[in-house]
């Protein structure tokens, strides 16, 4: 079972400052282990989330958007587990893609099974990098809120 702790059903995010919080309460429930998948459209808040997310881990290093890298490993700072952040949209990856064995080639130094893997775009392609995985889509509305949807998969 994922994190028991995850509350499921959507909420509002009126500011950036709102989603990174909502990712920084979800980090401090997600252990070792755990599967983030983050959809929503471009400029959505899915990167803006797992800033929360780092922060609510306590892992080092900034999160910016990996563009030009296909996963970004941030070690923890103590006992805890990594943060690896992929976004599956610029890894280019086809609709049946794998993502596991793609994260496979890159021989990231971080085992996953000790580390919290939040990707973006990953509905569809990452699922089976773990059984137990948390969804998040957000949405824009036209008065440029966003709104959260939270469900745990598996
Ligand atoms: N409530 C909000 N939540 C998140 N971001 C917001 C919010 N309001 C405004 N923004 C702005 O929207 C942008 C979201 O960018 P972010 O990179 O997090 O999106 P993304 O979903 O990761 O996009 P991409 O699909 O390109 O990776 C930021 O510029 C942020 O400041
Ligand atoms: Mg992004």
């Amino acid at each position: 079972m994922t994190a028991p702790g995850i509350v499921e059903g959507e909420r509002e995010l009126p500011t950036v400052d709102d989603t990174e919080r909502l990712g920084e309460e979800l980090g401090a429930q997600l252990g070792a282990g755990d599967l983030v998948l983050l959809a929503g459209p471009l400029g959505a808040g899915k990167t803006a989330l797992v800033r929360g997310l780092a922060r609510g881990l306590g892992v080092q290093g900034a999160v910016t958007s990996p563009t030009f890298v296909i996963a970004r490993e941030h070690p923890p700072s103590g006992a805890g587990p990594a943060l690896v952040h992929v976004d599956a949209y610029r890894l280019g990856l086809a609709e049946d893609a794998d993502v596991a064995a793609e994260l496979d080639d890159l021989d990231l130094d971080t085992d996953l099974e000790r580390a919290v893997v939040a990707v973006e775009w990953g509905t569809g392609v990452a699922e089976r990098l773990s059984a137990r995985a948390v969804q998040v889509t957000l949405q824009r509305r036209p008065d440029d809120v966003r709104v959260a949807t939270i469900r745990r998969l598996g």
